[in-house]
Formats: structure tokens, sequence, C-alpha cells
């Protein structure tokens, strides 16, 4: 329901669909949500012989139907298989994975229930479906997209194309932050997944008129406890637990207020970069981060300084700063050289390919961004940006 609601300066959202627990060993917990469910488990392949998931596999067991096990992008192809195998056969997905296998999930459902999987409630689209009868319980294993609780789905056809959609049936109905499942991630993953969080919660507090009141004081006390739990994390080496979930729960806040709110043109020109290279989703936020923050320094900076005094970054320099540092030390910078450095990623066509996307948003670059965002504008900070990649 009120799929093509948009907040404006008269009237406001909230909803947050999911329930989300979070701690260690949730199974029990997890097993009364799905008991005398008939259950589908997409889960990333990575996970197949981790005990904690196989523990929880086997309490389930007679509600199982089937085990989809997925690794790389989540494909249209690939969804279209599945969704042929499990038709009718399940009332419940559970989906053990970061954004991508949550994304899979998400699309599987959005088939089912629209029987498309291109453009659900975007741009003219209206595809509104009242009934919720598929359940989605998420066990997010990274700790930074938001896909749990986000509404929306990204997948990607034969030609690596972007398909995407967004409907409020499609958040996960449970979220369950097992420390368990995310205890060994690495910590450049850590980094990069949280700078995408990062990305969500400054995006959705610049916007001029889509913002709200609440993701507001969710974006300024949550930007210091990432980068908080981060410091504690890669430098002090203490209270992994504690700051670890907290993580995990600050990427499902986030996913909450992108959903209510929206992303903006960072976001969009990251899209356009992805469906161009072999880099990952927030590897592709940082080649825009810095230039676009810069083009937005004045307003970030009085947020910044009027509101937050937790955060130790007292000015928008400072924080750009520590995020290339925390990059560079754990080597992410150098592995996106690497990974661009066969491809002319600085030629025309990339640019145009990427400011044709940014263009397309009018409503951010007119209506949302704070300085209003021309396409000389847009070209000037796409090409910097990828210029330090050339
Ligand atoms: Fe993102």
């Amino acid at each position: 329901m009120f799929e093509k609601f948009f907040n404006n300066n008269k009237k406001k959202r909230i909803f947050i669909p999911s329930k989300i627990f979070y701690g260690e060993n949730l199974n029990n917990e997890i097993y009364e949500c799905l008991k005398e469910k008939k259950i589908i488990i997409i889960a990333d392949n990575f996970f197949k012989n981790n005990s904690v998931f196989k523990k929880l596999k086997n309490k389930l067991n007679k509600y199982v139907v089937n085990t989809f096990y997925i690794s790389g992008p989540p494909k249209v192809e690939n969804i279209n298989k599945i969704f042929k195998k499990i038709n009718g056969k399940y009332n419940t997905i559970l989906s053990v994975g970061g954004g991508t296998i949550t994304d899979f999930s998400k699309a599987i459902i959005a088939k089912k229930y629209f029987g498309k999987l291109d453009g659900i409630n975007i741009g003219k689209d209206v595809s509104n479906y009242k009934k919720k009868n598929i359940q989605l319980i998420s066990l997010p294993t990274t700790v930074g997209s938001g896909a749990e609780t986000s509404r929306y789905y990204v997948v990607f056809d034969k030609n690596n194309k972007k398909i995407h959609g967004k409907s409020w049936n499609l958040c996960s109905d449970y979220v369950f932050i097992d420390y368990l499942l995310i205890k060994n991630l690495p910590k450049d993953q850590i980094l990069l997944s949280s700078f995408d969080c990062f990305i969500h919660y400054v995006e959705t507090f610049i916007c001029k008129n889509e913002k709200s009141w609440f993701n507001e004081i969710l974006s300024l006390n949550l930007i210091p406890v990432i980068i908080e739990a981060l410091n504690n994390l890669l430098h002090k080496k203490k209270q992994k637990k504690k700051n670890l979930t907290k993580l995990a729960v600050c990427s499902s806040l986030a996913g909450a207020t992108i959903s209510n709110v929206r992303t903006g043109n960072i976001h969009e020109a990251a899209g356009a970069l992805l469906e161009l290279t072999n880099l990952s989703h927030a590897e592709t936020l940082y080649i825009f981060f810095e230039e676009f923050f810069n083009f937005y320094k004045k307003i970030l900076n009085s947020k910044i300084n009027n509101n937050n005094k937790n955060l130790k970054h007292d000015t928008i320099y400072s924080l750009i700063e520590w995020w290339k540092k925390e990059f560079k030390r754990n080597r992410i910078d150098e592995r996106i050289k690497k990974k661009l450095k066969n491809m002319n990623i600085y030629s025309q066509e990339n640019i145009n390919y990427i400011l044709n996307r940014v263009n397309q948003d009018k409503v951010w670059n007119y209506k949302e961004s704070p300085i209003i965002l021309s396409k000389n504008k847009s070209q000037h900070l796409i090409r910097k940006s990828l210029s330090k990649y050339k």
C-alpha cells in the first residue's frame, strides 16, 4: 500500500515493516517463526558448510521444501530457473546471505506477486499488491546493504543491465541479526559494507523535500555510531561482538530509511558504473563520494556542526579523509585500481553512460539535491571522480 507516496513538506511517512532481532544464537527464535511453514532456503554458497547454518537447517529440517545455494550476482535467468522449480510449493523464503542473496529472494517473491521483475512501482508503473502471502525471513551475513529491511531490489539481466523495482510487500517480515553468522566477516568487507550504510544515511538526510525528522534523527545519531564501531573494530580490536552487531543494526535501520526517503546521485552514478565494471556496489560508491561530498560541502558541514556533537570529525573534509585513509589502509583503494587497470574507465563512452543515468533522475537533480545539479555540473563531477582511476 502507498507505494507511490512520497514525503513532501506537508506529509511524511515512517514505515518499518520488518521485525528485527539481534544477538547471538537466535536459532530458537527463528524456529518459532518458521515451524509449520513450507520453507524454501536461498543461501549464499559460502555458507553451505558453515556449522551455524547447518545446525539451523537441521533444526528446521522437516519444514524445508528445498535449499538453493547461490554464488555471484543475482541474475534474472537464475531467478527464473528457481522460480519455476519451486512454484506453489512454499509459503516462506528463508534468505541467508548478504544484499545480493536478499535481493535474489525478494526478486522471487516479486515475480510471484507481480508476474514481472522490471520496473515494479518505478516511474509511472503502479503495481500495488494488497495481500501479502509469502513470508520473507532474512538472516544477514554481512553488515551494510540494508537489503533485508528495504523495499527495493536490484538484479541483473544477461547483459549485466540493472533490473529493479520496489514494494513494501518485499520487506522481510523478520530479520535475525545473529552475531554467529557475521563474526567471521573479513575487515575489508566490514569496512566496505559499512561505507554503503554510511552513504545511505548521508543521502537520505541531505535531500530537500523527501527527508524527514525521523530519518534525520537516525542519520545524525547513527553516523557517529558507525564511525566509532569501525574505529573499535579496525584499530582497538575491542568488543567485537558489540561493535559488529551495532553495525548490522545500523544497516538494517538504514534499509528502512532509504525505503522511506530515497537515495541520491551518488547511488545513481555508482549504479551505472557497476554495470560497466566488476566492482562491488560499495566500491563504485567510493569512486564518487569525495567529489559529490565536496559539491555538497556547505550543507554537510552545517548539518554536522549544528547537530552532531558526538562526531569527532567536525568537518566533511575530515570525514572524507577518514574514509580515504581506511580504504587505503585496508588496501581497498589498491584493489579498485587493479580491477579498473585493463579497462579505459575514463572513456567518453563510459562518462556518457553514467551521465545519462544521473541526468534521468530529474527529481533528484532539480528538486531534492540541496544544490541544483545541471548536466554540466554532473559531467564535471563524474569526470573528476573517474580521472583518479584512469
Ligand atoms: Fe547502497
